[in-house]
């Protein structure tokens, strides 16, 4: 179902972490049920550890239920914000279970079990089977990874895609201070610019994912939207869930997920996970905040114009050939 190319081990020692090695290429071989039933399709490979190949098959091939909710994202995209904001709609605003239940919790990272090899884990995908429904299930994976019957049972799949630029900036913090990366500024650099980090590559992860948005059952986001008009955005999530609430408990959703809220929402903003990871993986004490600053075009100042213009001129030749634009 599954074969695993081996990458140049110059790159794969520059650029794995302690957190997750022995990055291999994971390609579906497999293509008999299709996202979209086309016959042609060609799925995008998924930079994954070697770890990887014993859960493969268990994950493609995981029970579905109707009432699931699924989020995916490639890393960094707003993945916690959209978690926190589908359980809640869901659940018909049930603040008081969403925050003595913490997110990660509510909302099970299905893969982490299966790479991360320095931390013992629960079987993360053996919670998601076991978890009281409706489940709601945060993965990473690329589209083709994704398990099989998600395109037969067709539950509710939220993509949440983010620009690439500021994505890099907040990949590189998390792989500095959660996955404990030694590499320069420039390795990490050179790693997006490779797509030889762990779930490259990124922009195919979202346009091949965009080839599915106009699934009745797939609700494709953009970070920025929820950025200039979380309105809108929950205008759209509301219709998507088939659900109504009235202008007071959407201002006060709106308010929820407002970055500075979230920020000390222990339950939702990550912290405990930043403690705890960097003390597992003996990462020297750092002040780094899991919610950093969640502003759209950062980038601008973070990056150097070499890097800027590099990173302009890899999105566009991903994008080329496709109509997906990324949020601005
Ligand atoms: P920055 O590092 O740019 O601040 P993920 O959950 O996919 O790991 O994404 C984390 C990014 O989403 C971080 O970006 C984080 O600050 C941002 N984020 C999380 N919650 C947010 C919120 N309520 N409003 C804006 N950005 C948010």
């Amino acid at each position: 179902m599954f074969r695993y190319k081996d990458l140049c081990q110059d790159n794969v020692k520059r650029f794995e972490t302690p957190f997750n090695e022995n990055f291999v290429e994971v390609h579906l071989t497999d293509v008999s049920v299709s996202p979209t039933g086309d016959r042609t399709w060609s799925p995008v490979h998924c930079i994954l550890p070697k770890r990887y190949k014993h859960f493969a098959e268990r994950i493609r091939n995981l029970t579905i239920y109707e009432d699931d909710v699924w989020i995916v994202t490639f890393p960094k995209a707003g993945t916690t914000w959209a978690q926190e904001m589908l359980w809640l709609i869901d659940h018909d605003l049930d603040y008081e279970k969403a925050s003595s239940v913490n997110l990660q919790e509510r909302s099970v990272f299905l893969e982490v079990f299966a790479f991360v090899t320095n931390i013992d884990l629960p079987d993360t995908i053996a919670l998601v089977e076991n978890m009281p429904r409706p489940r709601h299930i945060k993965t990473h994976l690329s589209l083709a990874l994704l398990p099989k019957d998600l395109w037969i049972v067709k539950p509710k799949v939220v993509y949440v895609a983010r620009n690439p630029k500021d994505v890099t900036i907040s990949f590189m913090h998390h792989y500095k201070y959660m996955h404990g990366f030694k590499g320069s500024q420039q390795d990490f650099l050179d790693g997006i610019l490779m797509d030889q980090l762990i779930y490259c590559p990124q922009v195919r992860h979202a346009t091949e994912f965009w080839r599915v948005a106009k699934l009745h059952h797939v609700l494709f986001l953009h970070f920025e939207d929820m950025k200039r008009s979380m309105a809108d955005v929950l205008e759209k999530v509301c219709k998507f869930f088939g659900k109504s609430f009235t202008a007071e408990e959407l201002a006060h959703l709106e308010n929820h997920l407002s970055f500075d809220v979230m920020k000390e929402n222990k339950a939702a903003n990550n912290q405990q996970l930043v403690e705890s990871t960097t003390e597992a993986m003996g990462i020297p004490p750092h002040n780094h905040k899991f919610m950093r600053n969640g502003q759209v075009g950062t980038y601008q100042r973070e990056l150097q114009r070499e890097y800027l213009d590099k990173l302009d001129e890899f999105i566009a030749k991903q994008l080329g050939g496709t109509d997906f634009k990324y949020g601005i």
